[in-house]
């Protein structure tokens, strides 16, 4: 093989940042990313637990809080090569569900997180030789379901600026890629199931609208993130990556 990195080691000795690291999707990135060698920085507002990982409580609607952390991290590194913007709430409702406060709100923590991260990380990510952005979208933003009217908004967003992002930073050498997962396995699904006045039923109506008949797990939109993050996917930018259990593309019925 002529690559310079070996598959399995490939992050090894860089540095990942991924927000929401403590939750869910962005946990098992963390995992991941970790066992494949990279020196990971965790961003939550929720402190992590897990003393395996460099993690700091950050707030990323705050840009004062985002610009602090990223710094401490890369002066705990030294760099910054990687980054995950991966922390996002739900809403739900039609158009008309939503105050302004709580359009506000749902857009500072999805959509301009993304923006204030990304904007404090950037000068570490040009010196970086194997710069990687993922952000991770959602199935929402390419379908329609309903009273998803506001979330959907922040992840079409997010899906348009990724591309905007990857067109910007591509002479600098900055991939930037979004993973589009369908219905995962996480606590926020725990947490909306627990809301829900039948979680049995809903519970059943989200595996019934997934082709696959079960959701996703963490654990595969984990891989997912790795790859477009991967030094060996040096040719993937500004893509949209869906793992979805077919949900993008597939009528099964
Ligand atoms: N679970 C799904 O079905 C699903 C589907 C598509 C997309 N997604 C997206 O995946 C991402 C991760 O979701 P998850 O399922 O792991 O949910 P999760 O709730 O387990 O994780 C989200 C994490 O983001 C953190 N966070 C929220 N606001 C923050 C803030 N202001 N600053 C810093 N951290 C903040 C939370 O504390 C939490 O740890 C989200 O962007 C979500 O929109 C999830």
């Amino acid at each position: 093989m002529s690559s310079a990195y070996t598959p399995g080691q490939e992050f090894a000795g860089l540095v990942a940042v991924i927000t929401g690291g403590t939750g869910g999707i962005g946990s098992a990135t963390a995992e991941y990313l970790s066992a494949r060698g990279a020196k990971v920085a965790v961003l939550d507002v929720n402190q992590s637990t897990d003393s395996t990982y460099y993690s700091d409580r950050c707030d990323i609607t705050d840009d004062a809080d985002v610009q602090r952390a990223i710094t401490a991290i890369a002066k705990h590194f030294g760099a910054i090569d990687i980054l995950i913007n991966n922390a996002g709430i739900g809403a739900g409702g039609d158009v008309t569900a939503n105050s302004d406060e709580e359009w506000l709100k749902v857009f500072n923590v999805n959509l301009f997180g993304a923006v204030r991260v990304t904007r404090a990380a950037m000068p570490y990510l040009k010196q970086s030789n194997v710069a990687s952005v993922v952000n991770t979208a959602s199935v929402v933003a390419d379908i329609g379901l309903p009273n998803r009217a506001l979330y959907s908004s922040t992840k079409g967003a997010l899906e348009a600026l990724t591309r905007a992002m990857a067109a910007d930073y591509i002479a600098a050498g900055i991939r930037v890629n979004a993973v589009s997962p369908g219905t995962a396995d996480t606590p926020w699904v725990a947490r909306l199931l627990a809301e829900s006045a039948d979680p049995a039923a809903m519970s059943a109506n989200l595996v019934a609208r997934q082709p696959m008949k079960r959701l996703i797990t963490a654990h595969e939109v984990a891989h997912a993130i790795a790859y477009l993050a991967s030094p060996l996917s040096s040719s993937t930018t500004g893509t949209i990556l869906p793992v979805d259990a077919g949900l993008h593309s597939l009528r099964t019925s």
